[in-house]
Formats: C-alpha cells, sequence, structure tokens
C-alpha cells in the first residue's frame, strides 16, 4: 500500500436516487488466477478488460519480482514470464494478498518448485490452504514446512484423481494451474463451479491447455506439453455487477448496469425480484427500477450457482432498510460480519449469532463515522451511506480500492455525493 492510503476516506452525502447507466468491469477473481497462469506460458500473453485495482497490481507486482515483465496500457496488459528467475515468492507480498496463494500451482506446475509462505490472516475468517496443499501433494509434489514456510518440490508431476472435501475456488484453481502441465491426465471431483474457474480454464485452453468440465464438479484435466502464447478478454465482474444494482435498489433508484453477463448474477437478480426490484434483463445489460420500499427476504450464501458469500454484506446492509425482517445466513466464511456493527451505528437493526444475522428493516438510517474492515464489508458501508439522512465518512477505503475500479467515480456518473478525500 502506498503511504498515506491508509488515510483516505471517503465522504458521502446521502439521499439521492442513483440514475443513468454504469459500466462494469472485468473480473477481479478472474483476473487473479489467469494473472497467476501467464507463469505457465512461454511467450507474452495479452489480456483485456483487466480491472485497474489494488489487487490485481499485487500480482503485477509478484510477477514481476519473480522476473516477469508486465507493460500497462489502459485495461490491455502484456506479460511475459519467459525471464523467470527464482521460485520463491516474497513474504511480504505474499501478506499483502491472500490470493497470490494461486501462483504457487502455476510456479509448480511449470518449474516443479515453489516456495512461499502461509498468505497469514485475514479479515474475514482463517481461511485455511490445507485443500490446495492436499492436492499438490496428491498430484506427486512433496511439501515441507519451514518456519512458516512452504516449500515445495518434485520430480515429477503426474496426473491422478482428487476429491475436494469442499468445493473451494481456491484449490480448484490452483489444482488446474498445477496440473495442465503434468504427465497424464488430473480428475478433480467436488470441483468448484464458479464462472471464474471457467474463465481461467477458457484462457488456459486458449493457450493450448486440454481442460473438460470447468464449471461443473467434475474437471478433467489432460496434461499437455507446453502452453504459447495467447491473448484474452477477462470476463465481467459478477460481484461489482450486484453491488451497482443494490445500489440502485436502495436508493430507490433506476439505473442500467451494462457489460456484465447475467446469466453469472442469476441468484442476485431472483433476490432482487423478490425484494420487489423490477428488471429488465438481457445477455449483457440489466436495468433496475427499486420500488417504493424494498421486501424483506431471507438470503443463504452457497458456493455457486448458490447465493455468493461476496453479495451478502451488500444484502445486508439492502435489506437494513426493508419493510419486515430479513435473515442472512453465511455459510462459506465465519468472520463476515464484521460490516454489522458499522452499519449498526447507521441506525440498522441487525442482530448477529453465530452465521446468522436477522435484519430488522427501518426507515430511519443516518450519516456516521464509519471504518470498513475488509473489501465486501466496505462496500456495505458505502452503499448505507447513500441512502442515510446526513453525510456518513468511511475510513479505511484502501479495502474497498482493493477490488473496484472507479467506484468514486462510477458513483458520482450516476448522481450520488460522494468524494474520496485523501
Ligand atoms: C474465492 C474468492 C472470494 C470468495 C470465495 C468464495 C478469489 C480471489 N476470491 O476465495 O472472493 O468469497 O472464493 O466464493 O477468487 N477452505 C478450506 N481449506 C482450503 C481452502 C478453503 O477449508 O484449503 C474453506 C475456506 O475457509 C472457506 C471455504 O473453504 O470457508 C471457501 O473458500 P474458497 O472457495 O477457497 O475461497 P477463496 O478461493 O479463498
Amino acid at each position: 500500500r502506498k503511504r498515506g492510503e491508509k488515510m483516505s476516506k471517503l465522504i458521502i452525502q446521502g439521499g439521492k436516487k442513483l440514475e443513468g447507466e454504469v459500466q462494469i468491469s472485468g473480473s477481479k477473481n478472474a483476473a487473479l488466477p489467469i494473472i497467476a497462469g501467464t507463469v505457465l506460458i512461454k511467450g507474452k500473453t495479452t489480456l483485456y478488460n483487466v480491472p485497474n485495482i489494488q489487487d490485481v497490481q499485487t500480482m503485477f507486482e509478484i510477477i514481476k519480482d519473480i522476473g516477469g515483465k508486465v507493460t500497462k496500457k489502459n485495461n490491455k496488459i502484456i506479460i511475459d514470464t519467459s525471464k523467470i528467475h527464482t521460485y520463491e515468492i516474497s513474504e511480504n507480498l505474499m501478506r499483502k494478498m491472500r490470493s497470490s496463494v494461486i501462483l504457487a500451482g502455476a510456479i509448480i506446475g511449470k518449474y516443479k518448485k515453489a516456495n512461499f509462505s502461509y498468505p497469514g490472516g485475514c479479515e474475514i475468517g482463517s481461511r485455511p490452504i490445507d485443500l490446495h496443499l492436499k492436492g499438490f501433494e496428491k498430484l506427486g509434489i512433496n511439501i515441507k514446512e519451514e518456519y512458516g514456510e512452504i516449500i515445495c518440490e518434485a520430480d515429477r508431476i503426474m496426473g491422478t484423481q482428487i476429491h475436494l472435501d469442499f468445493p473451494s475456488v481456491g484449490a480448484t484453481e490452483n489444482i488446474i494451474l498445477a496440473s495442465c502441465l503434468a504427465e497424464g491426465v488430473t480428475v478433480l471431483t467436488n470441483a468448484a463451479k464458479e464462472p471464474e474457474i471457467e474463465d481461467l480454464v477458457k484462457f488456459l485452453n486458449k493457450a493450448g491447455a486440454k481442460i473438460k468440465g470447468a464449471g461443473t464438479d467434475r474437471v478433467e484435466i489432460i496434461g499437455v506439453k507446453k502452453l504459447t502464447e495467447v491473448s484474452y478478454n477477462i470476463m465481467p465482474d459478477r460481484i461489482e455487477a450486484g453491488t451497482y444494482l443494490v445500489a440502485g435498489a436502495i436508493t430507490g433508484g433506476n439505473l442500467k448496469v451494462t457489460n456484465l453477463n447475467s446469466n453469472h448474477i442469476e441468484p442476485i437478480l431472483n433476490k432482487l425480484e423478490e425484494a420487489g426490484c423490477v428488471l429488465k434483463i438481457e445477455k449483457n445489460t440489466v436495468e433496475i427500477k427499486a420500488p417504493k420500499r424494498i421486501k424483506a427476504v431471507d438470503i443463504k450464501t452457497m458456493p455457486y450457482p448458490g447465493f455468493p458469500t461476496d453479495m451478502q454484506s451488500i444484502f445486508g446492509a439492502l435489506l437494513t432498510t426493508a419493510k419486515g425482517t430479513s435473515i442472512i445466513t453465511e455459510n462459506i466464511f465465519e468472520s463476515r460480519y464484521k460490516y454489522v456493527q458499522e452499519l449498526n451505528r447507521m441506525g440498522a437493526k441487525i442482530n448477529v449469532e453465530g452465521r446468522t444475522a436477522v435484519i430488522k428493516g427501518t426507515k430511519r438510517i443516518q450519516g456516521a463515522s464509519v471504518v470498513a474492515s475488509d473489501l465486501r464489508g466496505g462496500a456495505a458501508l458505502v452503499l448505507e451511506a447513500l441512502v442515510a439522512k446526513g453525510v456518513t465518512q468511511v475510513d479505511n477505503v484502501h479495502y474497498i480500492l482493493r477490488g473496484y475500479e472507479n467506484i468514486v467515480d462510477k458513483l458520482k456518473n450516476l448522481g450520488a455525493k460522494i468524494y474520496l478525500e485523501d
């Protein structure tokens, strides 16, 4: 993080109905594993629609740190990994972002060794990587742990059968990356089915990999000898799309959200309709018209195609304004309710017990001084501020900027009164 960034805050004057059109950027969670995947490719990779956000910058820093070259032109990125000279991911960079662990699979897949440290404690739960490591071991990779460092080495990486105890997104991606240059066939069952995995696989297949079944719970990876130069367009960010739709819903607005993939956000669209919003759904755009008052709905987060955990806090904010009582059950990450305390400071009536949050809707949300504690929780505070009476100050904005490209300008263009203060 740049010096001083921690100090920046958002000042938001609530009460404006959002109106107009907003364009969705490339997906953070697709971009990160795809950038990691460039390590497997001999030659240059050209990526389009790469979101300009902090997490992606951190990934570039790691790629450069191990010897890769990254050239940027707006959202087009050229990555050349032909001169990688180390298999060690610096602890410092590893700490900055948990998803850096995804590079381990790509580095091992290509060089048969990788050293990295535990990604460390995270703001939304313990987030272990046991499933990633078990998968690596099954592929014939030896794993040693020394003083918090994980040392992976293999003579050969051999195709095998791997069953995941839980359909972890990161473990699925890491195993795919580690096995696409393996000898023989790897069959991964109980794999995660998230669209970002399909995007990663489309990218790898375009570069010459032979992977079948992405987007289902059985992924078959037929090892190939090498991956070659490729250009690829990253899919739209479904969580960003959901966030702007909720921005429309919570402010009583009327928005057109473009450049999205409506197939990917079905569970979100269903809940918005259930809450009383009128939607006009097309393949790449969704128009939303909010009702006079949102209706209470219940939500249970689940692996895809269930309701995404990354939208849990976003709907948490929305439902504070609903007529009636809503119940949210968080089934993926245990500590994803840190934002609740801050929303309650603004007048929300949320009670959390374990994995469940009970939200009593109210009309009286008021501006306050609040602090973001993670990316999606931070976004929930911004949404609440848009509907609050008076002014809200959101601190620790760097969490939000990790995952939302141009959020301040995008909201301003929709009529929000929002300023970033450094
Ligand atoms: C990814 C997304 C994140 C999203 C999450 C769930 C990226 C960069 N991040 O995170 O935004 O919220 O999917 O949709 O794509 N688990 C284990 N052992 C493991 C791995 C995971 O127990 O080795 C558990 C986790 O603690 C968690 C659950 O599995 O409870 C889901 O985690 P996982 O799907 O791996 O999420 P991430 O890939 O970290």
